[in-house]
């Protein structure tokens, strides 16, 4: 059977764009034979609400939820002992994690990759600590490990090892990570060590021709964890209690560090750069409920901060712009609650 969509989701930031919630969304409304993972490792954390309950997962996507096959692609990077762990946790929350399957070409991060990463990466870049960046580094030297080499892997039977790709039908791909910290696009070297942007889905094994929708993630705010001289404004002193209030309401804590993520105003300069890059037609702006309970509307545009009057000045200021400057978005959608999206 031959592929048939694909609808892609990817962060438009920093990560940590409701991408969990989203492609949740997505697979309640729309029939996917796959939902899939193309980029980075256990290094990326997607929260998920399923009957008021929270879940968190790092590498697995979110068609475990929902009994759907899940493909974790070659451009992935395993931490084998992290992998087990999250099969482990998903088991004992009553999920089955036997349709979930893995490229035998994507790379094992192994204890080394980790120690290098906590060494070399962790205190100078605000690494994720999770040997993404020595894991890559190997990969590209050509004397990494590739996953159906490697013995210690207990799900034999869960390794796509074809040389066609294993996917058919209607196609979930959920991006990890963001726009920013891409390689090739972002703030380098305060990036991830690898392709966050839409493109890079079609390492899964797919032509560009197939892909549908591509939903664009993002905030209402900005968001950074880990090391980024680029992130704030330079006025972004005058609203350190502001952006320390949106933080705590916001729960603005690392899923996989637990780290405290430094806030700023949403930069539309940025935000429309990456719209045009990944081509995004459809676009969620998640949290409006954090800046309704702060009463504050604010964003970045021309390099300026512009305060509004109210959420519906903001709302109308930050559509009409966009829309204007981004001639591939079609929808722009605001989300006010973790669980659910309305009108997406
Ligand atoms: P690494 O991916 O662990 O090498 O970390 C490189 C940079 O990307 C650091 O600034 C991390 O904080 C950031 N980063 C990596 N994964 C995520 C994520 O899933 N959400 C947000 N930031 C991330
Ligand atoms: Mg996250």
């Amino acid at each position: 059977m031959a592929i048939k969509s694909v609808d892609i989701c990817c962060g438009l930031a920093w990560g940590d764009e409701a991408k969990g919630k989203i492609v949740s969304h997505l697979i309640q409304k729309n029939k996917y034979d796959w939902i899939c993972r193309w980029n980075g490792g256990s290094n990326a954390g997607h929260t998920i609400y399923i009957g008021g309950k929270k879940y968190a997962t790092h590498i697995i996507p979110a068609g475990v939820f929902y009994n759907i096959p899940c493909y974790i692609g070659p451009d992935c990077l395993i931490n084998v002992d992290a992998f087990i762990k999250e099969i482990n946790y998903l088991n004992d929350n009553g999920f089955d994690t036997s349709k979930i399957f893995v490229s035998g070409n994507a790379h094992v991060i192994t204890k080394e990759h980790v120690n290098d990463d906590i060494s070399q990466y962790q205190k100078q870049q605000g690494s994720t600590g999770s040997g993404i960046a020595p894991c890559a580094r190997d990969k590209f030297a050509r004397k990494g490990i590739l996953l159906k080499d490697y013995d210690k892997f207990p799900y034999k039977d869960n390794i796509w090892t074809e040389s066609h790709s294993p996917l058919f039908g209607d196609i979930l791909c959920e991006g990890a990570q963001g726009f920013w910290l891409d390689i090739n696009h972002g703030m380098y070297p305060y990036v991830t060590s690898s392709y966050t942007l839409p493109y890079s889905a079609c390492s899964l094994g797919f032509t560009h021709r197939v892909i549908r929708n591509i939903y664009g993630a993002a905030k209402v705010y900005d968001t950074r964890v880990g090391v980024d001289p680029y992130f704030e404004h330079h006025d972004a002193h005058l609203y350190k209690d502001t952006f320390d209030n949106i933080a705590t309401i916001g729960e603005e804590y690392g899923t996989t560090t637990k780290r405290k993520r430094k806030v700023e105003w949403l930069n539309l300069d940025k935000m429309i750069y990456a719209i045009n890059i990944c081509g995004t037609n459809i676009i969620i702006m998640s949290k409006i409920d954090i800046l309704e309970k702060i009463n504050t509307f604010a964003y970045i545009y021309n390099s300026e901060y512009v305060v509004c009057d109210d959420k519906k000045d903001f709302i109308r200021n930050i559509n009409t712009i966009i829309l204007n400057k981004c001639s591939v978005v079609d929808k722009i959608i605001y989300s006010d609650n973790p669980e659910t999206i309305n009108h997406l």
